[in-house]
């Protein structure tokens, strides 16, 4: 029982020191509130404000894709090197070791297969299962200039009214249609929509010209998409120059987990991501542990 005598003497109080009230450094997100901001940080390493997200949430739609076949052997191992994993609830369930601490972010749109138009999404995760989950954000695709571009545009907003309810972050992903032009004018629609009706953080691709007027134009962080498969090198600068043009991090799938050294290659982008360093360095880092693993 407590010590009802126990605080007569209490005397530090510091009146002379003001109450140290740390500022949410994250782009956009210091009006938010403590549960949206804890969760948060752990998907942005607080250390850098900055993210590697391991993708892995492809077979919502596409079904065991390659490199995601055997997520057991084949992600689990990388687990470590990621700061959040972004898969399925399914994935997360079934395959995910409960005692990966780090942020999950959970796919929660769905609906057609890569056999049908794809921007026919619904809401496919109730936000109580991502609470149950103890996921750190639920992540949605929006298609802006698709066929179904209102419905989707409703599934997010009504996710962001649920993700407000309940402190839970949401990523808009933003979805580009095959016969939409992937150029920073529309990237800037799209990232600038999807903040200005409630995104916590949205992901893009990155377009070769103009990606700095995508990040400035959009208030809350933008995380780049990594989108098909490139070259070691190609896709390590395409991270560095996304980075140093402003965006808080990678959401990368088919370029680590379709790489020929996976894990070597999650860690040339942590160095890239968190360290700024040049693409060129990272690709002989990748090769030196490429090589140390065999
Ligand atoms: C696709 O819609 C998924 O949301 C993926 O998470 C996303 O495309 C990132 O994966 P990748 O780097 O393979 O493009």
């Amino acid at each position: 029982m407590a010590d009802r005598e126990g605080n007569q003497d209490a005397k530090e109080y510091h009146i002379d020191k003001p109450q140290q009230n740390e500022v949410f450094g994250l782009r956009g997100c210091n009006s938010l509130d403590w549960g949206i901001k804890n969760r948060l940080s752990n998907i942005f390493d607080p250390k850098t404000g900055r993210t590697v997200m391991l993708a892995v949430d492809h077979g919502y739609f596409m079904g065991p894709t390659t490199g995601l076949e055997r997520i057991d052997i084949n992600i689990v191992p990388l687990l470590p090197y990621a700061d959040t994993l972004m898969c399925t609830r399914g994935i997360l369930r079934s395959v995910i070791p409960p005692t990966f601490n780090k942020g999950v972010v959970l796919r929660a749109s769905g609906g057609p297969s890569i056999l049908k138009e794809l921007s026919d999404e619904n809401i496919a995760m109730d936000i109580e299962d991502a609470i149950r989950l103890n996921s750190a954000a639920v992540a949605v695709q929006v298609f802006i200039g698709g066929e179904f571009e209102t419905r989707s545009v409703h599934n997010f907003t009504r996710l962001v009214d649920a993700g407000l309810r309940y402190g839970v972050p949401v990523l808009a992903v933003t979805a580009v249609g095959k016969d939409m032009a992937r150029d920073a004018k529309y990237m800037r629609l799209a990232t600038r929509i999807c903040a200005e009706l409630g995104a916590t953080y949205v992901k893009t691709y990155y377009v070769e010209k103009e990606f700095e007027t995508v990040t400035a134009s959009c208030p809350v962080p933008i995380v780049m998409a990594g989108g098909k498969k490139l070259p070691e090198l190609d896709a390590l600068t395409m991270a560095y120059n996304a980075i140093q043009q402003g965006a808080c991090g990678v959401d990368m799938g088919r370029n680590i987990f379709q790489s020929d050294a996976p894990e070597a290659m999650l860690q040339a982008v942590r160095k890239v991501v968190h360290e700024d360093m040049k693409p060129k360095q990272a690709l002989e880092l990748f090769e030196t542990l490429k090589n140390q693993k065999k």
